[in-house]
């Protein structure tokens, strides 16, 4: 397999080294400030060989090198500073995503996409329409982030073994985002056995506001972003037909079409196979319906 990351920056690099160390295929780094992306696969390939590992990390400046990519990962953009939300990140970040378009069209028309770019929902919708693509085939990676929040959090409140939960986390990566308590489990048993609904408010909040904080300490959000990514490639390539949560288009789909959002998807060969509809509750629906709108506004300033 043949893997490029576009954009070489700490989340790009995080992400070429969790395929990588995954064992997923060779990794082609692009960016447009020239030595680093060269420098980021010296790095990497050096903890590879150390480790064993046969998979080829490359650095480029030349998009023709990502010539027949089986997978491209979005991540060119600016990222989200102090006190910014993700939406802030929009105007910027759409000039950027629609050139990086024009390239994937030219150099790997048949490749699956995976965006990572903020705002995430709004983008992966940009994409997919300029590159008149089917909805299998682009999908967004933000809710796995959220849900690897969540899941830490999970564990410190309840005091159970992070291997032992499985949970989910929907709607917009954003303002918006939905981590659901009620289809979230420790070991098959319901997580509201173990919390108060007050601790699972709390819960939802802590998740939501994470990422700003990380972000206030260390510049920006790193680790956590590339094994998301890693985890939604290899449930591809695997054809593991994982469910993850993934920003995917609707058509139908919680009673939404054209909008790209956050929802359980089966992840397997053809990319996005399938998407998990759940019936939501009243307050579950109402935080859904938000970030449905939110997005939607997003997407209506695109012109596609
Ligand atoms: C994150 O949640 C900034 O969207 C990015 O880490």
């Amino acid at each position: 397999m043949n893997i490029t990351v576009i954009g070489a920056g700490r989340v790009g690099s995080s992400v070429a080294l969790n395929c990588s160390l995954r064992e997923l295929g060779d990794v082609l780094l692009l960016d447009i400030v020239e030595g680093l992306p060269q420098g980021e696969a010296m790095d990497i390939n050096h903890q590879l060989a150390e480790q064993g590992i046969d998979c080829i990390a490359r650095g480029s400046n030349n998009y023709e090198d990502m010539r027949g990519s089986d997978f491209v990962i979005v991540v060119a953009g600016v990222g989200r500073k102090p006190g910014m939300t993700r939406m802030d990140l929009l105007k910027t970040n759409a000039d950027i995503v629609k050139g990086v378009c024009d390239k994937i069209k030219n150099y790997a028309p048949d490749s699956k996409i995976i965006v990572v770019t903020n705002p995430l929902d709004p983008l992966t919708y940009l994409v997919l329409k300029s590159l008149g693509r089917k909805r299998t085939q682009v999908m967004g990676m933000g809710g796995m982030l959220d849900l690897s929040r969540f899941k830490e959090h999970i564990s410190t409140v309840t005091g159970i073994s992070r291997d032992s939960i499985q949970a989910m986390v929907i709607s917009e990566h954003g303002e918006n985002m939905l981590p659901l308590v009620r289809f979230s489990s420790l070991g098959g048993i319901p997580l509201t056995e173990f919390i108060s609904t007050e601790q699972s408010k709390d819960l939802a909040t802590k998740t939501k506001g994470i990422a700003a904080e990380v972000i206030s300490l260390k510049g920006a959000t790193v680790y956590a972003p590339g094994n998301a990514v890693s985890t939604m490639v290899e449930s591809i390539i695997k054809n593991k037909k994982a469910i993850l949560p993934v920003s995917a288009l609707l058509e139908g789909e919680y009673g939404y079409n054209d909008v790209c959002i956050g929802v359980p998807c089966v992840l397997g060969h053809e990319g996005m196979e399938k998407i998990i509809e759940l019936k939501l509750d009243e307050s579950e629906k109402k935080v859904f319906d938000l970030g449905v709108q939110s997005v939607k506004n997003a997407i209506q300033s695109f012109s596609l």
